[in-house]
């Protein structure tokens, strides 16, 4: 994937605009080390780490990429073993989210090497004749370093209401219940950690943001109008019935790809207009 960084661009509050990149981590001192050090064998691997900066507190710095060096033999075996490495010996100051280191929480997304995946995830390329080159997830705007700024984000996953809404409940208190086979059409929806690789790959998605609901909060949309328990269906595809919010959608398909739990948002948003056809 393509990347582009706006060299001159600040956005809201100060933030600078990252284009085609839960807890945050500020210069906030030691960090956790997250896998076990390789064993060590004789002979160092010195790699090299190309990682964005950027300060909102000197601006007049401009974003760069800043060169670290880690003995292969010396940290785990992923990317986020390495970033936190970098961070706990060598500069404190290197700011990036993370949090379960498993997959799970969604937090530590970034672009690496070319492809936005979950740092916890993403195995460091072993081969020490290139640098491993690590930017923010593309075409947001930047807080610091490598954190993206999810405010919009998570404002479009809000619109779409994304809880069950029923005209009435059982009455005599107890759970809804679906049967095995609508439970079923909830796989492959319901394990999205909205960690916004998928959203942050979408050429649609990179310039029309404001308006188009993108990749990941459009499979949260159809997980809920594939939810046999819910009672909002027509209320969900009106809110789609505009040229915007999901027809920005041209099947290009980079959110499938790019998805590192193994998800297809391109396959739920094909779904989502089969139904608007209805
Ligand atoms: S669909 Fe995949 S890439 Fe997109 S937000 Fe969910 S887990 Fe992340
Ligand atoms: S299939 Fe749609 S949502 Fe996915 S990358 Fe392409 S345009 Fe974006
Ligand atoms: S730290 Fe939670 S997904 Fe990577």
């Amino acid at each position: 994937m393509s990347l582009y960084v706006c060299k001159n661009a600040v956005g809201r509050a100060g933030m600078r605009l990252f284009q085609s990149p839960s807890s945050i981590m500020v210069g906030r001192g030691l960090a956790t080390a997250t896998s076990e050090p390789a064993q060590p064998s004789s002979a160092p691997r010195i790699k090299k780490f190309q990682i964005y900066r950027w300060n909102p507190d000197t601006p007049e710095v401009k974003p760069h990429m800043q060169d670290y060096e880690i003995d292969l033999n010396q940290v785990g075996p992923m990317t986020l073993d390495a970033i936190l490495k970098i961070k706990n010996e060598q500069d404190p100051t290197l700011t990036f989210r993370r949090s379960c280191r498993e997959g799970i929480c969604g937090s530590c997304a970034m672009n690496i090497n070319g492809t936005n995946t979950l740092a916890c995830l993403c195995r460091i390329d072993t081969d020490t004749s290139k640098p491993s080159k690590i930017y923010p997830l593309p075409h947001m705007f930047v807080v610091k370093d490598l954190v993206p700024d999810l405010t919009q984000f998570y404002k479009q996953y809000k619109s779409v209401k994304p809880y069950l809404q029923r005209a009435e409940y059982p009455a005599d208190g107890k759970e809804t219940l679906q049967t095995i086979e609508d439970r079923k059409k909830l796989d492959g929806l319901y394990e999205c950690i909205l960690c916004a690789c998928c959203s942050t790959s979408c050429p649609s998605y990179w310039w029309n943001q404001q308006e188009y609901l993108g990749p990941a909060i459009l499979l949260q949309t159809y997980r809920w109008l594939a939810d046999s328990r819910d009672h909002a269906k027509e209320e969900r595809k009106l809110a789609l019935e505009n040229s915007m919010s999901l027809y920005r959608c041209h099947t290009i398909m980079n959110c499938s790809k790019t998805c590192p739990k193994g998800l297809n948002p391109g396959l739920a948003i094909a779904k989502i207009k089969k139904e608007m056809a209805v």
